[in-house]
């Protein structure tokens, strides 16, 4: 199939370069010529493992182009998706459509063709793709037939090539033209395919990312329970995970979630129901345990401080939100440092992919190495569980640390082992 995408971020790109491999012909398209420009020229604007070379590869055969902003080049394709973002709003945390709207009155504006099929992506409230089709409508000039259709995006950052093609489920809803287009598109990939109408469709995506935020925070929640009892969360959630109908994912504990989906999306479901008038009290609970998640690690960091933070050599490790991306939207480490610097701390930072040069400048080191970042420092703390953390020469830190102290966000150390190694180490919930 000939397809078209509007918005060249994660889930558009990602989409984009999946497509092409899979053999459709695929046109990217961004209103920021300087992405467009890198993408043209084989560059991958962001940190994806395996997305470069995709890219390459489908630019070379000619499945994949690029170009900037929509124009009268979309009649030469079968469908349009829509991939543009949708932001939260500062002041309700609603998602703002500004975007979605601006794109679908240009697909309108520039269609000539009998009829096309325009697709949604992007994470949206519940009744987008009526709106989107109402636009098309009113700002086409030449009677296009316009099929609208759901078909939100389930991919993990850092594991997106992977998850596009063996997905738990492919989520469509909207038009039967649209929806029998997209199981064709999907055709090769063996995975579940939920068909439905728009409006289950954009729900069943906001609906998953809230429940997977409510296990986390259920988890960090039990973590603050089983710390208080002596339990050990780690251990607790071995067992609970064990029960086939509650299953092993999502149930780590530690400074809670971030990145772009979970912490907007809660916000998001929960200003819906807002808007109908309907209780929201676990969506308030959700966030609010996500926040304390953080301030906990802060009082760890305080109880294992002698008299104060200020002038006290402090070092992180790990500024993304998750492991395996460099994105650190909503990252935890964030607010963090942020505390560690209010308190007077001379706060060393590393990360593997990530870094924070734009938030904090000269304010804190930012080092190219992890043991650079702890020399001489008085705590360690862990706030992204990469997998080269897990793997460092305890030893060696020990030695080149002032106090070997570790507070550990992310649970990646057995506090057994590290005590026995002379740390004074505290985790999440554990014993
Ligand atoms: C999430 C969903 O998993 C994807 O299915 C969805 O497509 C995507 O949002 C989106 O809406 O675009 P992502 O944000 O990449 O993907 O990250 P996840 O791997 O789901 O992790 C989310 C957050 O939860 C991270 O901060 C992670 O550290 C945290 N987490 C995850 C925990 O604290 N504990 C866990 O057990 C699992």
């Amino acid at each position: 199939m000939k397809i078209f995408i509007v918005g060249m971020g994660y889930v558009g790109l990602v989409n984009a370069a999946c497509l092409a491999e899979m053999g459709h012909k695929v046109c990217g398209a961004d209103i920021n010529k300087e992405k467009i420009d890198k993408l043209e020229r084989g560059r991958c604007p962001i940190y994806e493992p395996g997305l470069q070379e995709i890219i390459e590869k489908n630019l070379k055969s000619g499945n994949l182009t690029f170009q900037i902003g929509v124009d009268k080049n979309i009649n030469k394709f079968d469908m349009v998706m829509i991939a543009v973002g949708t932001p939260e709003r500062e002041m309700d945390g609603r998602a703002d459509l500004f975007y979605v709207g601006e794109t679908a009155r240009e697909i309108a504006k520039h269609c000539v063709k009998k009829e096309l099929l325009v697709v949604g992506k992007s994470t949206v409230p519940i009744g987008t793709a009526n709106q989107i089709r109402e636009s098309l409508a009113i700002y086409n000039r030449k009677k296009t037939k316009f099929y609208v259709g759901s078909n939100p995006e389930t991919l993990r950052e850092g594991k997106a090539i992977y998850d596009f093609m063996n997905p738990d489920r492919i989520i469509i809803g909207g038009d039967k033209k649209v929806r029998d287009a997209l199981l064709k598109l999907y055709e090769k990939i063996n995975a579940k395919k939920i068909v439905t109408n728009a409006r289950s469709a954009e729900m069943i995506k906001l609906a998953s990312n809230f429940m997977l935020a409510l296990r986390v925070s259920a988890t960090n929640i039990l973590a603050q329970l089983c710390e208080a009892t002596g339990a050990d969360i780690e251990e607790v959630m071995k067992g609970v995970g064990m029960d086939r109908r509650i299953g092993p994912h999502f149930l780590r504990a530690g400074i809670g979630y971030g990145g772009s989906c979970f912490p907007k999306d809660t916000k998001s479901i929960k200003s819906i129901a807002e808007h109908y008038r309907l209780d929201t009290s676990l969506f308030d609970s959700v966030m609010k345990i996500n926040a304390e998640q953080r301030r906990w690690l802060c009082q760890k960091v305080e109880e294992m401080t002698l008299f104060t933070l200020k002038n006290k050599k402090i070092a992180v490790w790990g500024l993304a939100f998750k492991p395996n991306t460099d994105d650190i939207r909503e990252a935890p480490s964030i607010d963090i440092i942020k505390w560690l610097t209010k308190e007077g701390a001379l706060v060393s930072v590393y990360d593997p992919a990530a870094n924070i040069k734009k938030i904090f400048g000269g304010k804190i080191r930012h080092c190219k190495d992890k043991y650079e970042a702890i020399k001489d420092v008085e705590i360690l703390l862990i706030l992204t569980e990469w997998e080269e953390f897990r793997e460092a020469d305890l030893a060696r830190v020990k030695k080149m640390m002032l106090i070997p102290k570790i507070v550990d966000g992310r649970n990646i150390f057995d506090p057994k082992a590290v005590k026995k190694l002379g740390f004074e180490y505290t985790g999440m919930g554990r014993i």
